[in-house]
């Protein structure tokens, strides 16, 4: 090949050459002015706080008991998304939600809503385990999906609660609009979470109590207000006293 210099593969030569000092010299320029630092700061602010795996079973141990890894993966993405954009859209610290009272309807009493769904989780499968030697039957339980139902259950509530001026927990206005059950649903579905984990979820509360409930749905419902009962119980002997 000959370039127009007339001298035979200059053009080759030069052209890549002359290119690549131009690029760098537009990296040196555009660093120089703090605008790859600046943008990469702006992006970092801009994306959403994600938490996966290991960061949720910070507050919830038992999400290393579900085997399949995409629906462990998956009920951390929903719990991530409810606790970033929960509280009115505020977001929870994972302080802030760790202080947040098992109940509004239970009074005083000394146990967290972390620390109920902890104990959920574990009942249920405490329960499968009594079930499972109990029964001369086999009964079908599906472990993965009793479990991320457990934990997933409630994960409207973060949506559901706010605070108010004083810092209180309170029922927000999206609470009084959509109770946790379909708020926990619709979460869960944007997720892809399974339509059996998403019937927990649905039918957990007094929500369900107009359908057939499945085996796993069942397990939450009765571990679930086996907690609400005595917490209730505790809450009006407190406010006796
Ligand atoms: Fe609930």
């Amino acid at each position: 090949m000959q370039g127009k210099s007339g001298y035979p593969g200059l053009a080759v030569c030069i052209r890549p050459a002359l290119s690549s000092y131009l690029r760098s010299d537009r990296r040196v320029l555009v660093e120089r002015s703090g605008f790859c630092e600046n943008y990469r700061r702006t992006m970092k602010a801009n994306q959403p706080t994600v938490y996966g795996v290991t960061k949720i079973a910070q507050l919830f141990p038992s999400i290393r008991k579900i085997k399949n890894k995409s629906l462990r993966e998956k009920v951390a993405a929903v719990w991530s998304e409810a606790i970033t954009t929960g509280c009115g859209g505020k977001g929870w610290t994972f302080a802030e939600l760790r202080a947040v009272k098992f109940t509004l309807l239970a009074g005083d009493i000394k146990m967290t809503f972390v620390e109920h769904l902890n104990s959920c989780a574990r009942q249920c499968t405490a329960i499968a385990d009594v079930l499972k030697k109990s029964f001369r039957c086999s009964i079908p339980i599906q472990r993965d999906y009793l479990i991320a139902g457990a934990l997933l259950a409630d994960v409207g509530k973060p949506l559901e609660f706010d605070k108010d001026a004083s810092g209180n927990v309170i029922q927000g206005k999206f609470g009084q609009q959509v109770r946790h059950p379909f708020g926990g649903v619709a979460l869960a579905y944007k997720h892809g979470i399974p339509g059996e984990v998403l019937h927990i979820i649905a039918t957990h509360s007094h929500e369900g109590d107009k359908m057939e409930r499945s085996i796993e749905s069942i397990i939450f419902h009765h571990a679930d207000f086996v907690d609400f009962d005595i917490a209730k119980l505790l809450g009006k002997r407190a406010g006796k006293k």
